[in-house]
């Protein structure tokens, strides 16, 4: 038998992992994603998968994908972040890995998971699911913030998908009544105030406004507001600059609302936050957790629950898509 593949398929980046059966990654490459090309997407993750092949026997394939995935976990039905709509990944993948003009690759299965909800998987199997002690924790709420917000649960012990599979959207749920446009079609998504990209759209309007606390922020982007970045707000923030502080300080501030609206409807044991923005660590959580203590509903009378860094950090979505692969 072959090693299972795990794909993440994000906003910006296609990750591609061998991995085997305790989380451990055995190879590892990445691709961009093509986003308004469903047909380019899946030529890329196929290529990954090649570049794979030549070091490792390929079984089977996990794919986490950025949009609404349908019961039977092959379908996108929609993606707010990308072209997909009604989008057969699953089939579209397999008959390019069959028809591969060295030979076919893997051995026909794959399983298709929304990202977040394979993170989720991830970090409940191999990571954040994990306590202090390093006993499992059978309740947990997965955040991805990326260019959206993912969410996953784990309840019971169980990865929960709905009855048409689209649970745990909680990045499109309403924050904000006629609130900032969202790419899913509504208004006010927690996505719009949650999120790397709405971290990235704070930054640019701080530019804008000429305030003199987007002094430094302004100068590493070469002067231009437009080519403001994530990782280069954190990177500012980490060195003590104090517009780029407070940047991710108010992102936190927004996802400690998140999640004390999240733990009213779900009570998770562990919230564990994810995505390339959970670089930020403290500077991000530390806020996060201040808001939410400060909102919970019945805060006097009970705590909020622990809000924890992904311990498989960007890795998560691509190792729990594996492991679900491999128990299909
Ligand atoms: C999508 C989700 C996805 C999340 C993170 C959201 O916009 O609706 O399906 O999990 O972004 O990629
Ligand atoms: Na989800
Ligand atoms: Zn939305």
């Amino acid at each position: 038998v072959g090693h299972t593949v795990g794909i993440d398929i994000g906003g910006t980046k296609i990750a591609a992992g061998v991995v085997g059966p305790g989380g451990e990654i055995l190879g590892e490459t990445r691709r961009h994603t093509p986003a308004t090309d469903p047909g380019a997407i899946a030529d890329a993750v196929v290529d990954a998968i090649a570049e794979l092949a030549a070091a490792h026997r390929i079984g089977p394939v996990g794919v986490a994908a950025a949009g609404f995935v349908d019961a039977a976990r092959s379908t996108v039905v929609f993606a707010p972040n990308l072209a997909w709509r009604d989008e057969p990944l699953a089939e579209h993948l397999r008959a390019r890995l069959r028809e591969r003009s060295g030979g076919p690759l893997g051995d026909g299965t794959v399983v298709v998971e929304n990202d977040a909800n394979a993170a989720a998987w991830g970090e409940y199997r191999f990571g954040g699911g994990l306590d202090a002690s390093g006993a499992g924790v059978d309740d947990l709420l997965m955040l991805t913030l990326g260019t959206g917000l993912g969410g996953g649960i784990v309840s019971g012990g169980r990865l929960q998908r709905g009855a048409s599979g689209a649970a745990a959207e909680v990045g499109h749920a309403r924050a904000v009544p006629d609130g900032l446009p969202c790419g899913c079609g509504n208004t006010g998504c927690w996505e719009q105030y949650v999120s790397g990209n709405s971290l990235v759209r704070r930054g640019k309007e701080l530019l804008r406004s000429g305030s003199a606390a987007g002094a430094a922020l302004l100068d590493s982007a070469g002067g231009d507001p437009e080519k403001v970045d994530g990782p280069t707000i954190t990177r500012l923030a980490q060195a003590g600059d104090a517009g780029c502080v407070e940047l991710l300080a108010d992102l936190g501030r927004w996802l400690g609302e998140a999640c004390a609206t999240f733990t009213a409807v779900l009570d998770p044991e562990v919230i564990v936050v994810g995505g390339g923005v959970c670089a930020a660590g403290d500077l991000l959580l530390e806020p996060a957790r201040e808001r939410f203590a400060a909102t919970l509903s019945g805060r006097t009378h009970r705590d909020a629950p622990p809000l924890r860094v992904a311990q498989r950090g960007g890795e998560a979505g691509m190792i729990g898509a594996a492991d679900l692969a491999r128990r299909a």
